[in-house]
């Protein structure tokens, strides 16, 4: 590791590390469906048949970093799935403390660009479990030395952005895994309001025209900002708002 990065900061759930996996999300629901509870963060080196959103693939080269963590939770699916703003929150501190204060930005829901491109991606996935709570798999890659050619949108990697190497992957996952933990605490005390005010504080594209890609139809309009529970509140031409739970939105073509 390279000197000046931190040393690990404070206490989170364990890590387990393959050199090379399917998923790490695959892995979390295998455990999950085999009764495991977690919390455990799994990584690998390499994914084979790494998972994006909406069906997409997702590539892990060596030197990126690919974590899912597993846990459980008591919450309702709805309220549950603003563990992706935590996660994506804890992956933007990562990434100031890789880049610099305020080099990257978030994009609804929880894309992590810098300078306009994707560099993380969060994917969560749930499950019930026997004891009638929810598991969860909250999935993070990484750019942190290669930008994937093969995704449809516009990628980059920490190391684009960077005169020194990036951090290794175990390095940058031990200060991933403590934001993630701040950031947890700070919801469960202070519910979703302080999540949803510190990823508006650091989202692009708010107060700006953006086209949302949903399920089955494509919608544009003003991006108004979060909603109480984190979908985004889109403003359309004929004055209606709509909100959009999920889907892509992409502003100025990106
Ligand atoms: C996206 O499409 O933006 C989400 C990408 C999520 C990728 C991460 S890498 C670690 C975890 N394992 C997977 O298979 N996917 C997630």
């Amino acid at each position: 590791m390279p000197s000046g990065w931190p040393e690990r900061l404070g206490v989170h759930p364990p890590i387990e590390a393959y050199d090379a996996l399917d998923s790490t999300n695959a892995e979390a629901r295998r455990r999950a469906e085999a009764g495991e509870g977690g919390p455990v963060w799994i990584t690998a080196a390499v994914q084979t048949a790494g998972r994006g959103r909406r069906g997409r693939a997702w590539s892990t080269q060596r030197g990126n970093l690919a974590a899912t963590l597993l846990t459980t939770t008591d919450r309702p699916a709805a309220e549950a799935a603003q563990m992706s703003f935590v996660a994506a929150l804890a992956a933007c501190d990562l990434a100031d403390t890789c880049l610099g204060p305020g080099a990257a930005r978030l994009k609804w829901p929880n894309d992590v660009l810098v300078h306009g491109r994707k560099a993380v991606g969060i994917l969560v996935e749930s499950g019930a479990r026997p004891d009638g709570r929810l598991w969860l798999a909250v999935g993070i890659g990484v750019n942190l030395a290669h930008a994937p050619q093969d995704v449809e949108r516009p990628a980059t990697a920490f190391a684009d952005h960077m005169a020194i190497r990036p951090p290794e992957p175990a390095a940058a996952l031990a200060v991933l895994a403590d934001a993630f933990e701040r950031w947890r605490n700070a919801w469960t005390t202070q519910g979703f309001p302080t999540i949803a005010a510190g990823w508006s504080d650091r989202a692009t594209g708010l107060g700006q025209r953006c086209e949302a890609r949903l399920p089955n139809r494509t919608v544009t309009g003003v991006a108004e900002g979060l909603d109480s529970d984190g979908a985004l509140r889109l403003r359309l031409d004929d004055g209606a708002l709509e909100r959009i739970t999920a889907g892509d939105v992409f502003f100025g073509g990106a």
